[in-house]
């Protein structure tokens, strides 16, 4: 059954105190970012799920001292990050993970992929949630296990997860071993209740899967709902994993830095089924940057949030006046906005086909699986003057009156 949407809220106001409501484009193409350089700056890129008001600066001025001292040796940072992230996830989202039972890694992706190899035979199956991170996609190719699509449903309040439908995939096919969650949701932002959550863990206990919680976007979950980690839901501990990293809070994918945090001793044990080899560890800078990230960072993340708390209502209200004809649905949590294009008829590749008529780059919906079709996916985690031009650039190259739409 659906959830209710939050109430509306009034568009919050700007947070003056951000440091540089502004983006540098000349600056973010020469530092040699991928979002920037391919395509700054004939196209705005909205394409990746990365912000663009980083670096926190206590962050850049710790990794220029490392840098300064020359720090590149083997390090042993590893065991402070994992305690700055237990931190910081007890402060933001009431949830002390136990540092005994949180593994660092180099990205989150690679904690869900290494989860998938030691928690389900070749013969099992993954259930996922479309339409979803595209990488998430591919799972079945890299790894030969089958995936099985729990697919989130529309109507005219939003996306929403149909409990009753993931009781029905588990009870129909005993070969299901994991259920791999993103927690909140990319592309839609849907934020799971604690209701939800505990239907979920109950139906996973009941049917022996293991679910794995990528929680990367749960820091930007805004006024009207609550991230609630998982691994606080009773009955969680035991079939949970939780995967997430400071790189969507902070900006800093680059660096490479993550953890698997597991519900008890039982789950990590089985992980280990995994050497330990091969599984990598995170560099010394990506390390000193989530340390001071996670335990410095709150009042910056406060107002990063509250700045894209106002995007996304900011988003929504101009799309509804000046482009009635593009779907958006407010989202819970995200810097992402999940446009349905298709009463434009933007074809296949609807990302392409906005971004031939307005410069605006965008993910391709139909990456994301079904659900993705007619979409394209924005990232409004930029300023808020790059951002009222991206809407302008909308308006102009698909709007009606610029006799461009099809
Ligand atoms: C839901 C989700 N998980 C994982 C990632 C990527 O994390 P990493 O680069 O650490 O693998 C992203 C990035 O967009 C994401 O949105």
């Amino acid at each position: 059954m659906p959830e209710s949407e939050p109430p509306t809220v009034d568009t919050p106001p700007l947070h003056d105190s951000l440091l540089g409501d502004h983006v540098d484009i000349a600056r973010k193409v020469a530092s040699g970012g991928y979002k920037w350089t391919d395509r700054a700056p004939e196209w705005i890129p909205a394409f990746v799920a990365e912000h663009d008001l980083g670096p926190f600066p206590a962050m850049r001025d710790r990794l220029r001292e490392v840098v300064d001292l020359g720090g590149f040796g083997y390090h042993s940072t590893i065991d402070h990050m994992v305690e700055a992230f237990c931190g910081w996830s007890a402060r933001r989202h009431g949830w002390a993970p136990d540092p005994a039972l949180t593994v660092p890694n180099t990205s989150v992706i690679q904690g869900v992929w290494s989860c998938v190899e030691a928690f389900t035979e070749p013969t099992g199956a993954v259930i996922l949630t479309p339409p979803i991170y595209f990488p998430f996609n591919t799972i079945s190719k890299s790894t030969g296990r089958r995936t099985v699509d729990w697919s989130l449903i529309r109507d005219d309040e939003g996306w929403h997860y149909d409990l009753d439908g993931l009781a029905d995939l588990l009870a129909d096919d005993p070969g299901i071993q994991m259920l791999l969650l993103c927690h909140p949701h990319n592309p839609t932002g849907r934020v799971l209740t604690t209701d939800q959550l505990t239907r979920i863990v109950e139906l996973a206990s009941e049917h022996d899967v293991v679910i794995v919680s990528d929680e990367i976007h749960a820091d930007f979950t805004y006024p009207g709902a609550t991230h609630v980690p998982l691994a606080t839901v009773p009955g969680a501990a035991s079939c949970t994993v939780t995967v997430t990293s400071g790189i969507k809070t902070f900006a800093m994918g680059g660096l490479r830095a993550s953890v698997a945090s597991f519900g008890d001793e039982g789950m990590l044990v089985r992980y280990r089924r995994i050497p330990e080899y091969l599984l990598g560890s995170p560099n010394r800078l990506g390390c000193e940057a989530a340390i001071i990230g996670w335990e410095e960072g709150d009042t910056w993340v406060d107002q990063l949030v509250a700045l894209f708390d106002h995007h996304r209502h900011h988003l929504a209200s101009r799309l509804a006046d000046e482009l009635p004809d593009v779907r958006m649905h407010v989202p819970q949590s995200t810097f992402l906005a999940w446009l349905d294009l298709s009463a434009l008829g933007p074809g296949d590749r609807p990302g392409r086909w906005l971004r031939d008529r307005t410069g605006l780059d965008c993910k391709d919906g139909p990456l994301f699986g079904p659900g993705g079709e007619g979409h394209a996916r924005l990232t409004f985690g930029t300023s808020t003057a790059l951002l009222d031009e991206m809407i302008d650039r909308l308006v102009a190259g698909i709007g009606t009156s610029s006799g461009s739409s099809p």
